[in-house]
This record gives C-alpha cells, structure tokens and sequence, in this order.
C-alpha cells in the first residue's frame, strides 16, 4: 500500500528548556538524507539580547574543521550540511557557547546530542523477492524540522524613513521546493522573498490603518498549500504627524449685550486625528485673541482642557463683532505639539435697553395767531434712542397733559424718530390765552433694564395770540364818474370807516400808477391830483386804496376805487355862483363860513348829496383858505392862515356831485377882530368905502348876481339879513357848528 510505504517524518523532537541551558538537547537526523542541504535540525534557545556575540560549535564534531553541523546566527537554528552515516559515526556530541571574540563565554555552554537515525528501507527488501508484487515510484522524503512557527508581532513606526522595501520578519518552511505566498489584511505595501523574508515596501500611515493581519502561505510548485499559514500581526505606531483641525468655521455666535460674566458663548473643539488617548491627540486651547487686558480685566474666559468660551468681566456694547482666536495645540500643549487656530466671531447683539429720548425738552414758546386753521403744523419734536436695532428704535408719543379738549393731536411714524403736533380745532384767546402740552415719547418694544429717562418728556408752550378784525369800510368798493375834464383839485369821493366810533383809521393809494388821483391820509378825500391826461371817455381806472388802523399799523384793509371817465363837459367853465357876503374876522378865531351845495330845486342839482367841496386851484387861495366838508351837503371855509390881510375876498370853491361839478365864489369879508373876536366896526366903514379892487369885484359880481339871480331866489341859502355890523349873523363859531 502506498500510503504504507509513505513513511513521512517531518520532525525532530528538540527538548529545549531555555532556563536549563545544561539540559542536553536531543535531534535525531536520518542517515543518508536525500533532501537538500542545509538541513534545519533545531533552534538553539539563544537568549536574544546577547545576539552581538559568537556562537562557536565544539565536540565531537566528526571531520572536525568541516563538521556537517553549523548554527545559523540570524536563525539561531543548528543545521547539518551534508548526509550523514550512521556507520560511519551514530552519535555526535556537540556543544554550543555564545562568546565575546575574547572567548568569554555569555552562554552556555549547551550540550546537542545528534543521533544518527537507521533506516531500513522495506523498497529495497521487498524488492530483492522476485514473487513480490512491484511498483515504481520515486518518493522524496524529507525528514525536517518544523520551522513554520507562529510570529510574534512586529510594531512598525509609521511615516519610517529607510530605504524600502525594508525587511521586517521571516518564515521558513523547512521543506524543499517551497514558494511562499503572502496576504494582507486589509491590502498593505508588503511582500515575502523567496527566502521567507518578509518587507514592507513603502512608509505606513497610521491614520490610513492601524493594523494589517499578514498571512504567509508556504506552497508547492503547483501553488498548493503545505499547511496552515502562518499569521504576523503588523501594528504601526503612532507618530504625531497630525495637526489639531478645529471644526470648519461657524456662522457668529451672538451674544445679546449685558449679558453677565461666566454666559456661556462657544465651544471650541479641534479634532486630531493622531492615536485617541495619546499625547498626539491631546489637543489643550490657548486665547491668542482678544489679549487680556490687564487694567480693564479679560473680555473672554477660555478652558484650556475642554475648550469652552464664556463671557469674562469685560463689558462689550451691541454691535461688537470680536474675532475670537484660539491656538488649540496637541502634545498637551508641550514643547513640540502641532497646532491650528480656531476662529469663531462674537457678535454682541442689542437689547432694548436705551429709552427714547427727546433731543430738546424745553421748546421755546410758540405763539399762534387766534385764528390759526386746525391741521396746522404748531411743531416737530425729535427724539432718539440709542438702541442699534430698528425695532427697538420704534416710538410712540402721546400728549401727557395740557390738551384740554383735545385741541392739539400728534401725528409721527413709529421709525422717522420725530413727531408732528398739530392744532386741530379753532383756537380761542379768550378761553385759553396759552398751553402748556407735555409730550412722552416711548418705546414701542418692551424695554430691558432701566426705565424711562427724564428726557422721555417735551414740553411745549404755546401761546395764543389775540386776532383782532381789520378795519372795515362803509363801501366793500368805491366808484365815482367824471369828465376827462376834471380839473385838478377835485373832489371825488371820501372813503370812511363803518363806524365813525372806530379807531381812526390812515389811507393811502397803493398803485396810482397815473398819479392822477391823491387821497386825505386822515379824512379819506379822494381829488384828482392832476388833470387827467391821457384818460379816454369810456375807459376805467381801478385803484387799490389801503386804510390803516392808526392805532395798530398791522391792521389794514384794502379796497378798490374804480373811476369811470365820461365825456367833457359841452360847457365846460364853471359855474360860477355868488353867495352873499361873509365876514370873517382876523387874526383868524375859532369862526367859519358854512357853504352850502347846490339846493335840489337847482337845475345842477340832478338829486341828493353827497357834495364834495374843495378850493379853487390859485395857490395863494390855498394858502389863506381851509374848506372841510361838513356833511353831504354843507362844509366850512375858515382862515387857514392865522392873519390874513383884512379886505374883501372872493373864494373860489369847486363843489362836485356825480360827476358834475360848479365853482361858487364866497364872498368873505375878513376884517379886524376886537376883544370879543368879532369884527370891529371899523370893518363896517370899510364895506361903505370899498377900494379899487372890491369895487371892481362888487360891479362883477353884482352883474353876475342879476344873470343868475333867478337861481340865486331858489336857494335855501339864508340870506344875510340886514344886521348890525357889530354882530354878523353868518359867522357861525366853529365848536357851536361842528
Ligand atoms: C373755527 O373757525 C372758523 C373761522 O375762524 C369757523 O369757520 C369755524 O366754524 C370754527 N370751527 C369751530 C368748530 O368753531
Ligand atoms: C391796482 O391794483 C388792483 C388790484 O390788484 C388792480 O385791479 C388795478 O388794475 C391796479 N391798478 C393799476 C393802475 O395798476
Ligand atoms: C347840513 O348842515 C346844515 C347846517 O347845520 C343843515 O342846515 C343841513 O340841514 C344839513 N344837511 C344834512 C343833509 O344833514
């Protein structure tokens, strides 16, 4: 039977005790072995460290200097060189010793007993039996030791600077004819030789993997296994090629303001990916920024170990954004350590702990006229606040106190940070001559912290200014027609006041721009002022007169005088009329004469006053004589001088009425006044004795006064009747007159 004939020994029995190095080792070798040479007999248990020495062979050695035995110094295996015979030496003694070059001996020595095994070989005696059944086969039989033994684990530095591939570990199948086949678990950068020897063939990352599982399979030519593999554990150590990394930046932290010391802002957290547990990773944080302030005390608060950031003693302000800084440093923080800087913004958010406050608080007194329109602006207020964040900037206002019935109202948008007061009903001097309005401004979100400030109020004063009515008029308009004609001097029309109880009033013409008209500032007379040149029948002349309260210049009214020119007159001389004599004494005395208009029986007369008097053009006429109208229809002619020569005069006056006009001419006698201010009766004589001049004047005016006297018997005119010189009837006193 085959497998019979399979006589496989493929080992020794080494009876090592590495203590007891004296114990002698026993290795059986087969005579005659056929394999291949060297043969593996045993591992002498050499202790390790003292590998630097020499491992000499002694005994009895066969052939001495070329025994077949040898050690192996790497292997520390004992091996035998070539075939031994058993009949020619069975047995050989040897001795092992680990020795200095001086031959001190460090150990041993370590006695080997090789015995020479006898083989009878059953082929070659069933083979001499002719009867014997016969197969050929050629078996090679290899009586080994067994060297495929387990590995001890090999710890590689990772990031290893050596020439590669770098030999790290061997195997050794003790058989002929082997290959060797090696696997990495996961895939690494190794490999095994022919030899057995094991590489790994490129530096190792750590953090790429920590540990490989080698297998090393020894194989026959056919790539079939002759065993079970053998396993190397591979452990690469750890080397603090990694840089803390702090986790990618984040979006800013906010703190909202006044926040107190020891609030919590972030943590820091850098990541080392060197071996967990070991100083490689021991990751410590260090504040690089904002550098504590010594005076002012730290802004922020760091744990060096875990690496969290609270608020220190120093205050910040909304709107802050601080670059936090911090070196986190591996090693522990120890000389040597790898470090990275983590980043992480601070922003201090606000809070609504400003109140609003008016930017002035005392307003100055504003005065509104009575009549103010409601709606009417009476004043802006503007307030701040000192908040950052828009919403905590909206406000409201209110009046607080002094808006009685509601006369003033505010008006403001929560975010334009100023408010409009406004009247909104009609104002009243009498009932309230002032206000006194207190204006509060709030915040429209709830506040934090302290409350209003006194700058929450305003105070407005207003004081109500009394209207008083413009002067009024008897006419809304005034108008009056009259010939181009018209001479200068002229009276037109007279503007008065409604009430003559009113304060007295002063006129003026605003735009005469002719020049054409003049006005009596006191007395409202209007007069052409010229003749009116250039002034066409049919045209119209507006005027815009202004009359003036005397007593308060800023009251005034104005009104319009439209003057309507109509043709010339066809006979355009003057009527002249001839009124009795006067007498009117000098130095002048409070005495006039009354002059009459013409009566309505009169054919000049087309109705009703009013009359307009004034004096004839001559100047020295105007010099020596006043006329001032008395009512419609009578004025008073006085001396405007206060001596005028005593004699005879004829006073021309012009009276005009809708637009007609006539020239009387009023006889005065102005004589010399005694005590009693009345004329002297020497006066008297002078009338019976008229000089040149008076005579001529008695002779015209008596010609005149019998052309006209058809007229004259129609007047109502008093008639002077015959009196005694000493006391003439028509020189009326004034103050009795007016
Ligand atoms: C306010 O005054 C105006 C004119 O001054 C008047 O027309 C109006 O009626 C008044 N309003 C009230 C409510 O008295
Ligand atoms: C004077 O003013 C009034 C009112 O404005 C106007 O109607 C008139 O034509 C003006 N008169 C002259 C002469 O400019
Ligand atoms: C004007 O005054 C005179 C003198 O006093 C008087 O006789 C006359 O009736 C008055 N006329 C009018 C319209 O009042």
């Amino acid at each position: 039977m085959i497998p019979a004939w399979l006589w496989l020994l493929c080992f020794s029995i080494p009876q090592a005790l590495p203590e007891a190095q004296t114990t002698e080792l026993y290795v059986e070798v087969p005579e005659n072995y056929g394999g291949n040479f060297p043969l593996y007999l045993t591992k002498l248990p050499l202790p390790r460290e003292e590998a630097e020495g020499q491992i000499v062979l002694s005994g009895n050695l066969g052939m001495a200097a070329e025994g077949p035995f040898a050690v192996d110094p790497e292997s520390s295996f004992l091996l035998v060189t070539r075939a031994l015979d058993r009949e020619e030496q069975a047995e050989y003694q040897l001795q092992v010793t680990l020795e200095t070059e001086d031959g001190h001996v460090l150990w041993g020595p370590q006695p080997v007993l090789v015995h020479v095994k006898d083989e009878n070989d059953q082929v070659k005696d069933m083979g001499d039996q002719a009867s014997g059944h016969q197969a050929t086969a050629t078996i090679d039989v290899f009586i080994v030791e067994n060297t495929w033994l387990p590995l001890d684990p090999v710890h590689l530095a990772e990031n290893l600077k050596v020439p590669y591939p770098h030999h790290i570990s061997q195997v050794h199948w003790s058989g002929g004819d082997v290959h060797y086949h090696l696997e990495s678990q996961p895939p690494g950068p190794f490999d095994v030789d022919a030899e057995g020897k094991l590489y790994v063939t490129m530096e190792l990352d750590r953090e790429t993997q920590a540990e490989y599982l080698l297998q090393v399979w020894a194989q026959n030519t056919h790539g079939e296994d002759y065993t079970e593999p053998l396993e190397l554990q591979v452990v690469v150590m750890d080397e603090n090629d990694n840089v803390p990394v702090c986790s990618p930046r984040d979006p800013p932290i906010s703190i909202p303001e006044l926040s107190p010391p020891g609030t919590k802002v972030t943590r820091l957290l850098a990541e080392d990916m060197d071996a967990p547990g070991s100083p490689n990773s021991h990751v410590v944080y260090r504040l690089l920024s904002p550098e504590p302030k010594e005076t002012e005390g730290r802004a922020f608060e760091l744990d060096s170990t875990s690496g969290s950031v609270t608020l220190g003693a120093l205050p910040f302000h909304a709107g802050q954004n601080i670059l936090l800084q911090v070196l986190a440093v591996d090693l522990g923080g120890a000389e040597g350590g790898l470090s990275s800087t983590c980043e992480v913004t601070v922003t201090i958010t606000d809070i609504n702990d400003h109140a609003p406050e008016f930017i002035t608080s005392q307003i100055e007194p504003i005065s509104l006229p009575e009549d103010t329109k409601p709606g009417t602006l009476v004043a802006t207020l503007m307030a701040t606040d000192a908040d950052l964040d828009p919403t905590f900037r909206l406000m409201n206002f209110a009046i607080e106190a002094g808006n009685v019935d509601g006369t003033f109202g505010l008006d403001w948008e929560p975010d334009s940070g100023h408010v409009q007061l406004r009247l909104l009903k009609n104002l009243s001097f009498e009932t309230a001559p002032s206000h006194k309005l207190v204006v509060v401004v709030q915040s429209v979100a709830e506040m934090v912290g302290p409350g209003p400030s006194p700058g929450a109020t305003a105070t407005v004063t207003v004081l109500v200014e009394r209207v008083l009515p413009p002067p009024k008029l008897d006419q809304e308009s005034y108008e009056a027609s009259i010939p181009v004609s018209t001479p200068a001097g002229s009276l037109l029309l007279t503007i008065q006041p409604l009430d003559p109880m009113s304060s007295p009033l002063r006129f003026s013409l605003v735009n005469d721009s002719e020049g054409w008209l003049c006005i009596k500032e006191v007395s409202g007379e209007v007069h052409t002022a010229r003749p009116l040149q250039g002034a066409q029948p049919g045209d119209m002349y507006t005027v815009l007169v202004e009359a003036q309260d005397a007593d308060e210049p800023t009251l005034s009214t104005f009104v319009t005088l439209v003057i309507h020119f109509l043709k010339a007159h066809s006979a355009p001389a003057p009527t002249l009329a001839l009124v009795p004599t006067r007498h009117l004494c000098t130095p002048r005395k409070n005495h006039g004469v009354v002059v009459s208009g013409p009566s309505e029986d009169v054919d000049l007369a087309d109705g009703h006053g009013p009359y307009s008097f004034a004096l004839g053009l001559n100047p020295t006429v105007q010099r020596d004589w006043h006329i001032q109208a008395f009512n419609g229809s009578h004025a008073y002619l006085t001396l405007a001088l206060h001596w005028v020569e005593p004699r005879e005069y004829l006073v021309p006056v012009i009276i005009n009425h809708n637009a007609q006009m006539w020239q009387l001419l009023v006889r005065v006698i102005v004589c010399r006044c005694n005590v009693e201010g009345q004329c002297m009766r020497k006066v008297g004589r002078m009338k019976g004795m008229p000089t040149k001049l008076s005579a001529v004047g008695i002779l015209v005016g008596t010609l005149l006064a019998i052309g006209i006297f058809l007229i004259l018997i129609f007047t109502h005119l008093t008639l002077a009747r015959k009196k005694d010189l000493d006391q003439p009837v028509d020189s009326v006193p004034l103050k009795a007159a007016v």
